[in-house]
């Protein structure tokens, strides 16, 4: 009989944000080491799962990915906002203005590696466990489900969000919309087969910290996924974006994600046993 299986977990690594000047493997190295779980750092489970947002320069993710290539078989993970974000004039220069073409360079790099698997509305099996996900996107509906006039979030987010600046092209209501029934389409294409769902966007907004209730910026972290969730019994669904510890008391969600250095989380790799 096979042993119960177990895979890591983390999300929202910021990469440049703690490690912003060259991007030397010894430098990746010492930061991958920094968040191996401290009573088991030379023994951690073959799959590592990373729930979007690896940073803002794909050479800099693929060095992270063949880091941490030295202590995991597999490494799964989804594109988080950041993901799509060309934050330089070099990089959108290089990309032709497009996010998508920084997302197909981000593939092609990751193919180069062994044992590394983007779930992009797509599913892979490891040992017997169906691991599928995709980064997924928001919509206003949690803001409006609140009170807020759509055009008053949308304004909102466009004077707020560095998404609204970031990933190009810029989106307007349509175009937000259309991604994120797209997204919700790649979910539901892989959600009944998976026993582990991965996104970076949180399916339930119901636990947000009280201090960021009634904040319409914060309906922008979420989307509504109750009519999944409501179907994901027996399942684990990772997810990252707010880099909170607390807003999720789902029992079968998990979030453990990194975030930027000041908010000073001290998350390590966390393991999930199946
Ligand atoms: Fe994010």
């Amino acid at each position: 009989m096979a042993a119960a299986s177990s895979f890591d977990l983390i999300s929202d690594l910021h990469l440049d944000f703690w490690i912003n000047s060259n991007n030397t493997q010894s430098q990746i190295d010492l930061f991958v080491d920094s968040l191996l779980p401290t009573d088991r750092p030379i023994n951690p489970s073959k799959v590592l799962v990373i729930a979007g947002d690896l940073g803002h320069k794909n050479s800099q993710n693929e060095l992270l990915l063949r880091s941490f290539k030295r202590y995991y078989r597999s490494i799964l993970f989804v594109f988080g906002n950041h993901d799509l974000y060309l934050t330089s004039s070099s990089a959108r220069w290089k990309s032709k203005y497009l996010s998508a073409n920084r997302i197909n360079e981000m593939k092609q790099l990751a193919t180069q590696i062994e044992g590394i698997y983007i779930l992009d509305g797509s599913t892979v099996s490891i040992e017997g466990v169906a691991y599928g996900g995709t980064g997924m996107w928001h919509d206003f509906s949690f803001g409006v489900a609140m009170g807020f006039p759509e055009p008053y979030l949308l304004d909102i987010w466009q004077h707020s969000m560095n998404d609204a600046n970031l990933i190009l092209p810029k989106f307007n209501l349509t175009t937000l919309q259309y991604h994120f029934k797209k997204e919700l389409e790649k979910l539901e294409s892989i959600f009944e087969q998976s026993q582990v769902i991965i996104t970076h966007v949180s399916p339930d907004a119901s636990n947000m910290p009280t201090k960021y209730l009634n904040d319409p910026v914060s309906t922008f972290y979420y989307f509504d996924g109750s009519h999944l969730l409501s179907r994901a019994k027996g399942k684990v669904w990772c997810y990252g974006h707010t880099h909170t510890q607390i807003d999720y008391l789902h029992c079968d969600g998990c979030r453990n994600a990194l975030g930027y250095p000041d908010e000073r989380t001290g998350t390590k790799i966390r393991t999930i046993q199946l």
